[in-house]
């Protein structure tokens, strides 16, 4: 059954640049870039060219939006097609495909929501050092300004950083998705710099003129599958929630990571005076949910998640990921429950700031009717019971004002590739046709509907 949704309650639909864009002849490289061409560092071997060619098709893709009736459209600002090279002089072309993006999306009375970072570090400052590097941070604080200046006027709320941990740990300490570094210590700095990036960032967009500004987490609750493993993942909260939820708020690196961590790094990169900077109040934040992250005991030769290998979390006791049925196709648990307490936590950490669902969504499989339409039912299942646990949460008092389905079409799914389809739209890599799944026509019923159950309840 679908949720009740309420009028006000924003509904969209969200994506990322380096996933869907194409068109890399127009801009700088990035570190997927680079790492897309290492054999077997991309399961099927899919590239950033042309991902969904959504660069050459803006037009209809916006016209997909206007379909679907999304309130707002969250997508990402490539770092590379702004900056090539990551700093000096914006590339004019890049912030024109930007404003026909905005413009288009206003003229369909569509909300722009842009995302700032969404993975694609300019491939220059990857070989400078990356985010382990301070001086990452101050780059990215300039090209958030440029941007700002341009777009500003129309966006209508941004995101700095989408998802720092993963950023900061898959990249830099499992290696499992780009740059494909396995240096702890490294990962550790650059989820401080990540922060910092932001702070800087959001004092220079407001300084550049833009408004409503705020970050993208992924807080997923840690849970001990085992008594015996409250340890282990308490170490693996520290990491994934807590980290970025203390320096978000000006509390700095929390202590028991100084202790926990202390073999990775001396942590001779924090610098007291930084709090302040990461802890700029923010307009808004973004949570973007999947599953729980489940500690069981060490198992050898176990299962382990994808892109959540046991060396994401440096210096974590010997543990394993123990995700229980039901699973989606990148084996994560369904468990909506979940949504409902990273949203009290959130708010709890983070008080009196609004709150969007700003990804949620998941790979299904799907089969194809007599028709050519994918039935994708269990996608349908899946968007339902999740905006019905942020309304839950919603009822419960925390301040929750929207929910962004992952993804408005099928994409590039980092490591994955095309393997992994999330979309609401079904894509065809090789043709870049596209067509509305079942659950793109059931979400567009829910969108339009809103509201209606009041009416005719009385
Ligand atoms: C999130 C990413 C998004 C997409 C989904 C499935 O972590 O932000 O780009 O890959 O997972």
């Amino acid at each position: 059954m679908s949720p009740q949704v309420p009028r006000d309650f924003q509904l969209g639909v969200a994506t990322s640049s380096w996933q869907i864009e194409g068109d890399v002849t127009g801009r700088g490289l990035s570190t997927w870039d680079e790492f897309a061409q290492r054999p077997g560092a991309i399961l099927d071997g899919a590239t950033g060219e042309p991902a969904c060619d959504h660069v050459r098709r803006l037009d209809e893709d916006l016209d997909r939006l206007a379909w679907l009736g999304v309130d707002a459209y969250r997508f990402s600002i490539s770092w590379p097609r702004v900056v090539p090279g990551g700093a000096g002089q914006p590339s004019s072309a890049g912030l024109g495909f930007y404003d026909r993006l905005v413009d288009g999306l206003l003229a369909r009375g569509i909300e722009p929501v842009a995302t700032m970072y969404h993975w694609d570090l300019p491939l220059e400052l990857e070989q400078a050092g990356g985010w382990p590097k301070r001086e990452t941070a101050l780059r990215f604080a300039d090209y958030a300004s440029v941007t700002a200046e341009r777009l500003g006027d129309r966006v209508v709320r941004w995101a700095t950083l989408n998802e720092p941990w993963c950023t900061a740990f898959p990249g830099y300490a499992s290696g499992y998705f780009a740059p494909g570094r396995r240096e702890p210590g490294a990962a550790l700095a650059a989820a401080y710099h990540l922060m910092l990036g932001h702070g800087l960032a959001v004092d220079a967009m407001r300084q550049a003129g833009a408004r409503n500004i705020g970050i993208v987490l992924n807080c997923f609750p840690v849970l001990a599958d085992t008594p015996e493993m409250a340890e282990a993942a308490a170490h693996v909260d520290g990491l994934q929630n807590q980290l970025f939820l203390d320096l978000l708020t000006g509390k700095g690196v929390p202590a028991q990571l100084l202790a926990r961590c202390a073999a990775s790094t001396d942590w001779s990169f924090v610098n007291e005076a930084d709090r302040a900077i990461m802890g700029v109040p923010i307009d808004w934040i973004g949570e973007n949910y999947y599953t729980v992250t489940r500690v069981g005991p060490p198992a050898p030769g176990d299962w382990t998640s994808i892109a959540k290998d046991g060396d994401a979390y440096p210096d974590a006791p010997p543990l394993s990921f123990a995700p229980r049925a039901p699973l989606t196709d990148m084996e994560w648990e369904v468990i909506p429950q979940g949504l409902v307490d990273a949203l009290h936590r959130i708010s709890q950490a983070v008080p009196d700031v609004p709150i969007w669902v700003t990804e949620n969504g998941a790979a299904v499989p799907e089969s194809r009717g007599a028709n050519g339409l994918v039935h994708d039912p269990l996608r349908v299942d899946y968007l339902s019971s999740h905006i019905a646990a942020a309304l839950q949460a919603r009822d419960e008092g925390v301040d929750v004002r929207g929910y962004f389905a992952w993804s408005l079409m099928d994409n590039v799914e980092w490591a994955s590739g095309w393997t992994i389809k999330f979309g609401l739209f079904a894509v065809d890599p090789t043709s870049g046709t596209r067509a509305p799944k079942a659950s793109a026509h059931w979400y567009r019923r829910l969108i339009e509907s809103r509201g209606s159950f009041l009416e005719a309840g009385g």
